[in-house]
């Protein structure tokens, strides 16, 4: 058998095979915070085609961490009804699908003019917009809103949440020193570049419970010092186990331009270290196209795969893979970051309309 079809069960919760969407936010959601038909449409798509865990585009736990008008809300009580839709559209398939919590920090839009905020005042990436250095208290504030987007998402019916902490965005800024200069308890050692994180899992598992799955995403590399990283990566996924973290889903802060260079798998090796140091199944995205790079990942250790440009080209791509396809179309081009406003069109190989 296809190892990549083979089911897995971890703690709280098991899927029928192991691949995962990874959670990829799409230009199609209503400009108001909630869920459009085309969106309802694409995840049936997704799920009714042999992806073992639908992870769901980011959503901000407060306006003031949204990225664009295009992400859904997961900030209030009134957003609830829609995804109730969107998940029983899942459920109805045979389909896990997990929320992804998440604020953008730097990266998020300027409300009223003011600039967004983050761990230091350190510009996004190919920004040149300053943000805010958050407060003690603005801090705990964001904790709670995680927490209580937390517990939206089990009352909708998700089947977990997955903490967003990878891509430069609040959670990731306060890991990475390149973004973090704070001398306070929330900056210099991992132990308090990660405390924000911590809290937020430790609130979201006392509300809810520590048998509703709840899952992380880190990037498993950074821009500078890199070696030092590797250990602040064990230490996390230590602090994960302890704290009873499902799986560790890891990214990396370059994915835009590596599979341009023709590589596949990108952050194999790394993980696949760590997975072998701590005992917390690991999900690893970046670079996978094909039932061949997912037994090597499979067979270094590593629990599930997870795939995000392939399906944004290929919806229905585990479904053509085990019909013969030999690989996905996608170029990993990343076209797809804005393409939508420019053609509207997601994807090099979708039809322009
Ligand atoms: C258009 C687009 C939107 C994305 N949105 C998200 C997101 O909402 N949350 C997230 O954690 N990662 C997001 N990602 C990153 C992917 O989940 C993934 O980590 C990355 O693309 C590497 O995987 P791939 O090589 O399979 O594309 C996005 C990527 C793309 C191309
Ligand atoms: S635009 Fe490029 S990277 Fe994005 S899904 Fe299409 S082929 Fe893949």
């Amino acid at each position: 058998m296809i190892k990549a079809l083979e089911p897995i069960q971890f703690k709280n919760i098991g899927f029928k095979n192991r691949i995962v969407r990874s959670a990829t936010m799409d230009p199609l959601g209503n400009h108001d915070g909630t869920i459009s038909e085309a969106q309802y449409n694409l995840y049936e798509t997704l799920a009714n085609n042999n992806i073992g865990l639908i992870i769901g585009g980011q959503i901000f736990v407060t306006p003031v961490g949204r990225v664009g008008l295009a992400e859904n809300a997961m900030c209030d009580d009134r957003y609830i009804d829609c995804h109730k839709k969107m998940v029983d559209i899942v459920h109805k398939a045979g389909t896990k699908i997990v929320a992804q919590i998440s604020h953008c920090g730097a990266a998020s839009m300027s409300i009223n003019g003011n600039p967004p905020v983050a761990p230091s005042p350190i510009p996004y990436a190919g920004s040149s917009i300053v943000p805010r250095e958050l407060t003690i208290p603005q801090i705990d504030v964001i904790i709670q809103q995680f927490i209580d987007a937390a517990e939206r998402c089990k009352k909708i019916g998700y089947d977990g949440i997955q903490v967003h902490c990878a891509h430069q965005y609040l959670l990731s800024e306060f890991v990475n020193p390149v973004y973090n200069k704070r001398n306070d308890e929330y900056g210099g050692s991992i132990e308090n570049r990660f405390k924000i994180t911590e809290k937020i899992i430790i609130g979201i598992v006392k509300e809810l419970g520590d048998k509703y799955p709840v899952f992380l995403k880190i990037n498993s590399n950074i821009e500078e010092n890199d070696e030092d990283y590797y250990k602040d990566l064990v230490y996390v996924a230590q602090k994960c186990k302890e704290m009873g973290v499902e799986a560790i889903e890891y990214s990396g802060y370059n994915f835009t331009p590596l599979g341009r260079k023709g590589l596949h798998n990108y952050y194999m090796e790394r993980v696949s270290a760590v997975r072998k140091e701590v005992d917390i199944p690991a999900v690893l995205v970046g670079g996978i196209r094909n039932f061949k790079d997912i037994d090597e990942i499979i067979g270094s250790g590593i629990e599930m795969v997870s795939l995000s440009r392939p399906f944004i080209c290929e919806p229905d791509l585990v479904t053509r893979l085990i019909s013969g396809q030999e690989e996905t179309q996608c170029t990993s081009c990343s076209k797809c970051f804005y393409l939508y406003k420019k053609e509207g069109r997601r994807c090099i190989f979708h039809e322009k309309k």
